[in-house]
């Protein structure tokens, strides 16, 4: 393998934004592959916008190394870096026809008016916006408005393009048929994508890979699925999806399996080596805990509890639920037959919750932050 920056349209070596007193950005470094859809996910005001900030040349960083294309970029005005940038407010210019929107940057590169004619034709095609191309933008609807600001960065023709909540102003029906859009014109173009979102549903669904942020750093960069399955840190795990936790001592470690004793007779068997401490987390999604009724065995893995709420979230039953050491979990069942167990189960009864040994999932806060790729 080499080791060569180039592999990479995008890289950041230990880059820190600072606004006065105020770190936006916190020595972070992250290296984005050539033609993959790439999303920074994390809560309002995590860093993600400056982050994609510094890319587009709008910001720059106080400390560390920025890469384009395998060069430093640090210094070069936006104009004269290869990158385009979608944003949630289509900012298209309002006194002009859709096509001119979308031929306005080939204009500006001095491109003949009748290849920036094709090419805009092109973007549109692909972004399935045909026939509107003498309209105005108020004549469209907010989506068809996104396309038409997605149609103007594609037509550049980007080595990155940059999309920062391009989807954020519209309503959710609209929002998902979007995302298997934005998929898929990503698919057919083969530009590298850097997205920011804060709906982990949405960073889920479109990215190869999700680097999820807090306070200005990176928590954890990796595929969807293993950052559902094998999340690092309570704070992604509790970001991404719900999650039920437990902490407690561990009582035994052998064999790469471990006893954790978190009270009131609440024993978590799990698969894996604590790393040294003496009390450590575990986390436990809710679709992995089967709850039944009645006063079940002591037993690892299953624990006395009495059923708090009950709610039906359409094609789930959800239940939350006081565990024997008063930790409280959140259980959800598919209701897949007609009469699941489960809707057997009212507020204040007394049940068991039970898990198996691969469903627990140790918790590393304390690990030190994995270097940027
Ligand atoms: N120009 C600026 N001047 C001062 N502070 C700023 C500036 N831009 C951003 N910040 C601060 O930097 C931090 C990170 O902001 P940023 O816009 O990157 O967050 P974000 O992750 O994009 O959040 P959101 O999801 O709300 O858009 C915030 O605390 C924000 O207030
Ligand atoms: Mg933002």
């Amino acid at each position: 393998m080499s080791d060569q920056s180039i592999d990479y349209d995008v890289e950041f070596r230990a880059i820190t934004k600072r606004f006065g007193s105020l770190v936006a950005v916190n020595g972070v470094s992250l290296k984005v592959r050539k033609g993959e859809f790439l999303s920074l996910l994390g809560p309002s005001g995590c860093g993600k916008t400056t982050s994609l900030r510094m890319i587009a040349g709008f910001e720059q960083p106080d400390e560390g190394e920025l890469l384009i294309g395998g060069s430093d970029a640090v210094g070069i005005p936006p104009y004269r870096r290869d990158v385009n940038t979608v944003f949630q407010q289509y900012a298209l210019f309002p006194h002009m026809s859709i096509l001119d929107n979308v031929c306005y940057g080939l204009k500006q590169r001095k491109v003949s008016r009748r290849e920036r004619r094709a090419k805009a034709g092109e973007a549109l095609e692909l972004v399935q916006l045909t026939g509107r191309d003498s309209h105005r933008p108020a004549m469209l609807s907010g989506g068809q408005q996104q396309r038409v600001a997605l149609a103007r960065a594609l037509v550049m023709n980007p080595r990155v393009l940059l999309l920062d909540e391009p989807l954020g102003a519209l309503d959710l029906k609209l929002r998902k048929e979007m995302q298997i859009e934005l998929k898929r014109i990503q698919d057919q173009v083969g530009i590298t994508f850097i997205y920011v979102t804060h709906d982990q549903e949405e960073a889920l669904s479109m990215s190869d890979r999700v680097a999820v942020m807090s306070n200005g750093v990176i928590e954890q960069l990796d595929t969807p699925r293993a950052i559902y399955d094998h999340p690092l840190t309570a704070f992604v795990a509790d970001f991404i999806g719900d999650m039920n936790f437990l902490e407690g001592r561990v009582a035994e470690s052998a064999d790469g399996g471990y006893a954790i004793d978190a009270g009131e007779g609440v024993v978590v068997r799990g698969r894996g080596h604590p790393a040294g401490a003496a009390i450590v987390r575990v986390g436990i999604r809710p679709e992995r805990i089967v709850v039944e009724r009645g006063n079940g065995s002591g037993t690892a893995n299953s624990a006395r509890c009495e059923v708090l709420t009950k709610m039906y979230l359409g094609d789930q039953v959800q239940l939350i639920l006081r565990l024997a050491n008063g930790s409280e979990f959140v259980v959800r069942e598919q209701r897949t037959s007609a009469a699941p167990a489960i809707d057997s189960l009212e507020p204040g009864d007394t049940a068991t919750a039970r898990w198996d040994e691969a469903a627990p999932l140790l918790m590393a806060d304390l690990q030190p932050q994995k270097d940027g790729e």
